[in-house]
């Protein structure tokens, strides 16, 4: 079984990202056959600062690894480390009718926020089909927003099989993690980098003591009385971090009354803190040494590539472009 995902580097990493995709690719290596990539032609879509680019894109990998991704199972590379995958691309675009985009969701909804409308963005799908057609996937792992581009690669692989040879393709199963549940953000709303909201995984510990303290609302109950234990976002992001046993000691405290938001909170960036204690020191030590980073990377893109030029050859015969 090969799964496949990629992430975009777009930013700092927040809870929800470790949640929802990080944690899951993470758990999948063990399962199968892995190959994870960092969508940095994708990330041009919506970025024009090639430093931003540049940073984010090796930030990202320094934290993934930090997280728990093992080299020594899955392939993990740069997606512009295979330029092959613009050749499937443009391939696929031979057999993808312009409806078939038009009719995406992400494609209207980036619009709609004033993303500019570029013909990169408009075969954005495309190339995710060709990111998970060129390695053979299996399954793909993504968040229920990416579920209409899975859509997309399942039918340019059927058409492509029907134009060019059944059993060209196979076709790749979307896991969409409807069980895993949106992390809130401080401010209860769902946690996203555009709310302004977020978490970091990875923040200094005097800015995220403040980020818990001063951002996560609560109401104006007295010390001494039972606090609501629903919909508290305190208890939310606590879950995530503490044991079952000191979850229930937290929502008895809300109940008996007696202590008060300060505490819970301080408590709260303490779980927090320690949970990624480990992740935190391994990524000091990939931060003083990014050879290392730099050896995962390439052995990650040689064997991709490796992979990349399996499919590529035996699409090329198969469309008559050899
Ligand atoms: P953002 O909303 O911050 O822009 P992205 O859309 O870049 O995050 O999401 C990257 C990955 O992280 C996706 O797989 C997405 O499902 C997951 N993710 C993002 N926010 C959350 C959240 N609040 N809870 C659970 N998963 C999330
Ligand atoms: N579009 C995905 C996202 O924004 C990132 C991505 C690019 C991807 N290529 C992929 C995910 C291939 C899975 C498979 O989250």
């Amino acid at each position: 079984m090969r799964f496949l995902t990629g992430l975009q580097p777009s930013g700092q990493l927040h809870i929800g990202n470790y949640f929802g995709a990080i944690l899951p690719a993470v758990q999948l290596q063990y399962k199968g056959e892995a190959f994870y990539f960092i969508a940095n032609y994708h990330a041009m879509t919506t970025m024009s600062s090639p430093q931003a680019l540049r940073e984010n894109t090796r930030s990202l990998a320094v934290d993934f690894l930090a997280c728990g991704l093992d080299p020594q199972r899955a392939v993990f590379f740069e997606q512009s480390a295979v330029p092959e995958v613009n050749e499937l691309a443009w391939i696929l675009s031979s057999v993808c009718p312009m409806g078939l985009l038009e009719r995406c969701h992400s494609y209207k909804e980036k619009m709609a926020r004033g993303i500019a409308s570029t013909h990169a963005l408009f075969a954005y799908p495309v190339l995710m089909a060709a990111d998970i057609l060129l390695y053979g996937s299996d399954a793909v792992p993504v968040g229920k927003d990416q579920k209409q581009h899975l859509e997309v690669t399942r039918d340019l692989a059927g058409k492509m099989n029907e134009a060019f040879g059944a059993g060209l393709f196979k076709l790749p199963e979307p896991i969409i993690s409807e069980s895993t549940a949106i992390v809130p953000g401080l401010d209860g709303q769902k946690m996203s980098k555009s709310y302004g909201n977020a978490l970091p995984i990875f923040g200094d510990e005097k800015t995220t003591r403040k980020l818990i303290n001063k951002k996560i609302v609560t109401d104006t109950t007295p010390l001494d009385q039972p606090k609501p234990t629903e919909n508290s976002v305190i208890l939310a992001l606590y879950k995530l971090f503490a044991s079952a046993r000191d979850y229930e000691t937290m929502v008895e405290r809300h109940r008996s009354g007696g202590f008060g938001y300060g505490q819970f909170k301080q408590q709260l960036f303490e779980a927090y803190w320690e949970y990624f204690r480990e992740a935190r020191e391994k990524r000091e030590w990939l931060l003083e040494h990014p050879e290392y980073v730099d050896d995962v990377l390439s052995a990650g893109a040689e064997r991709a590539r490796e992979e990349a030029n399996k499919t590529l050859s035996r699409v090329r015969r198969a469309v008559g472009l050899v």
